[in-house]
């Protein structure tokens, strides 16, 4: 009896085509209902010695049909596993697809460029959160309260929140990337040597303004740094960014509440027949503040302003993008208009390194 149900059940392993198969295969001989469970049950029926000589038959059986569907299974994974790998089979040697549709934003895009100029510099990229506190975006930046300056921003505020200690604690939307200055400075130690890429928020909305745009920040301190260094950083970025190699930059003195002596960064343009053109052709083109960074600045974030000094500076991203990419409305940059993006986009795979070039 047991050799032919063994081969019966032994080919019916053999035979099952997939996993479910071989599933069913072992209920109708293993399972509660079995062919095997049902011999085992009728043991009790014989006599001790008949039971016992046949319980190990059966036990025997039974421990065979189960490592032949064992053995079975790990087969069918493996040929399961080679048919999966031979229909995913990826040509890796294969050209891009050329139907690709996505773009890179220009925003992205020029981001992108500027981390890979100052990257080449030695500058590492850091970040802050866009929702602040009063202290990182204006008092620590030399900003008494009831300044002047305050007003400039067009801060919008968030509603007041129950502070812990009754500190001033007053949130608002950054009004500048410069609070990333002080976060930087109050974690680590100089030398320091940061860009800070980001969103920045004012209440204010025409041709040239929109309640949210980007800037990027700049900030270098260490034990000899002088306004000649600040100078020649701008310099050389400039020129790489905007690809003109002896672009005249123009420094005039300016004012910002967190660097001494401040300025304002004019670059050379001209606006003849009613086109701009960036070179050296007479007429000059604001782009940037700047400025040594302000002793009470560095005192306020636990700096030794008699041992370090440094520089930062501040650009806004959007005004350079259009200079760069001749797109003649900011509001356009955050339409979402798709025939806008395909038009000024990038293609993903150009990504800008100052090796192979900045946009291609
Ligand atoms: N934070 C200034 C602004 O938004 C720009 C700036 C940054 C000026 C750093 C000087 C130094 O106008």
């Amino acid at each position: 009896m047991s050799d032919a149900l063994k081969n019966e059940l032994l080919s019916q392993v053999e035979a099952a085509a997939d996993l479910a198969a071989l599933e069913e295969v072992r209920v109708t001989a293993l399972g509660k209902k079995g062919r095997i469970t049902g011999l085992m049950k009728e043991l009790g029926g014989l006599s001790p010695d008949e039971r016992r000589e046949r319980g190990q038959a059966l036990n025997v059986l039974k421990d065979e049909i189960a490592s032949a569907i064992d053995a079975r299974k790990a087969e069918l994974a493996r040929a399961h596993l080679e048919a999966r790998l031979e229909a995913e089979r990826i040509d890796v040697t294969l050209p891009v697809r050329p139907e690709a549709e996505g773009r890179i934003h220009p925003i992205s895009q020029t981001i992108d460029e500027m981390v890979a100029i100052f990257a080449e510099m030695g500058f590492t990229v850091a970040e802050g959160p866009d929702v602040e506190d009063d202290f990182h975006n204006f008092t620590a930046l030399n900003f008494p309260p009831g300044h002047p300056a305050r007003d400039m921003h067009d801060t919008f505020y968030l509603p007041d929140a129950p502070s812990e200690n009754g500190a001033d604690k007053k949130m608002l939307l950054r009004t500048h990337t410069s609070p990333v200055q002080v976060r930087t400075m109050l974690n680590k130690k100089p030398p320091i040597r940061i860009i800070a890429p980001g969103r920045t928020y004012r209440s204010d909305y025409d041709m040239t303004h929109t309640p949210m745009f980007h800037q990027i920040e700049g900030l270098v301190i260490d034990e000899a740094t002088n306004m000649g260094h600040l100078k020649g950083c701008l310099i050389e970025f400039c020129r790489a960014f905007f690809d003109v190699d002896d672009l005249p930059l123009r420094f005039r003195p300016s004012f910002f509440p967190f660097t001494e002596p401040s300025a304002e960064v004019d670059i050379g343009c001209s606006r003849k027949g009613g086109e701009l053109k960036l070179g050296n052709h007479g007429d000059w083109l604001e782009i940037l503040g700047c400025g040594m960074v302000h002793p009470n600045v560095l005192e306020a974030c636990g700096i030794d302003s008699t041992r370090y000094q440094g520089f930062a500076f501040g650009m806004g991203i959007e005004r350079v993008a259009m200079l760069k990419y001749g797109i003649p409305d900011l509001r356009t940059f955050f339409e979402a208009d798709l025939r806008w993006l395909k038009h000024y986009g990038f293609v993903p795979l150009d990504v800008p390194s100052m090796a192979q070039g900045l946009t291609r």
